[in-house]
């Protein structure tokens, strides 16, 4: 199996199309473009095997709260709130194909997304759990990363001196997050 980052388009499709089997409520415009998107600046793990085809992806990115406010008008963002986006990334999407689960391919991508997000200069990294997933398995799968995982209802901390919860519909199930080492 090899572990690479999605770089192209056709990388792009084949990830979606593993979100869109693995999530109900993702919209078709989930997977930025690697190296084209600068307002969502993706990282998307990749795993194949020896044909070629896809195993696992995740997704990683500008927080949502830092991408959306970016569209403002300069003088309508608030303040710092860019500027510590480059240092935050959130978590968005992880999908294992369902007959791959459990063979620590998801604790590998993790491991190497953080790499990617270190030698990007990005400090902490944060994501959440809606509760349609498996919650449970969820928060034993996070914590073997080395994030924390939150209880329900408890409120992602500032992070980088901000705050990047989104107003959910739904609110998630849980939090997790993980302060990442220093570049050298
Ligand atoms: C969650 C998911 C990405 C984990 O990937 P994975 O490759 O199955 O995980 P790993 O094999 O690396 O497992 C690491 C640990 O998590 C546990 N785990 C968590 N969820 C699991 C699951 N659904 N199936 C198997 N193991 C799971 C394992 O027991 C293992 O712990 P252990 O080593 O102490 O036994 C994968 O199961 C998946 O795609 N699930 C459906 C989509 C999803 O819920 N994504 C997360 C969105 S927040």
């Amino acid at each position: 199996m090899r572990l690479t980052l999605a770089e192209t388009e056709a990388h792009r499709r084949e990830v979606l199309a593993l979100f869109l089997d693995t999530f109900s409520d993702i919209a078709p415009t989930a997977v930025p473009m690697p190296h084209v998107d600068h307002l969502y600046r993706p990282a998307i793990a990749q795993v194949r095997d020896d044909t070629g085809a896809l195993v696992a992806s995740a997704l990683t990115c500008v927080p949502q709260k830092a991408a959306g406010v970016a569209l403002l008008p300069p003088q309508m963002r608030p303040q710092g709130l860019s500027r510590a986006a480059e240092r935050v990334s959130e978590l968005d999407l992880v999908a294992v194909q369902p007959d791959r689960r459990g063979q620590g391919v998801g604790q590998k991508m993790i491991e190497f997304l953080e790499s990617v997000l270190v030698s990007r200069g990005v400090r902490t990294w944060f994501g959440c759990a809606t509760p349609d997933l498996d919650v449970a398995a969820l928060r034993h799968f996070y914590a073997r990363a080395g994030f924390k995982v939150l209880t329900e209802g408890q409120p992602l901390p500032p992070l980088g001196g901000q705050n990047w919860s989104v107003p959910f519909a739904e609110a998630p199930a849980f939090y997790f997050w993980k302060k990442l080492r220093a570049a050298h």
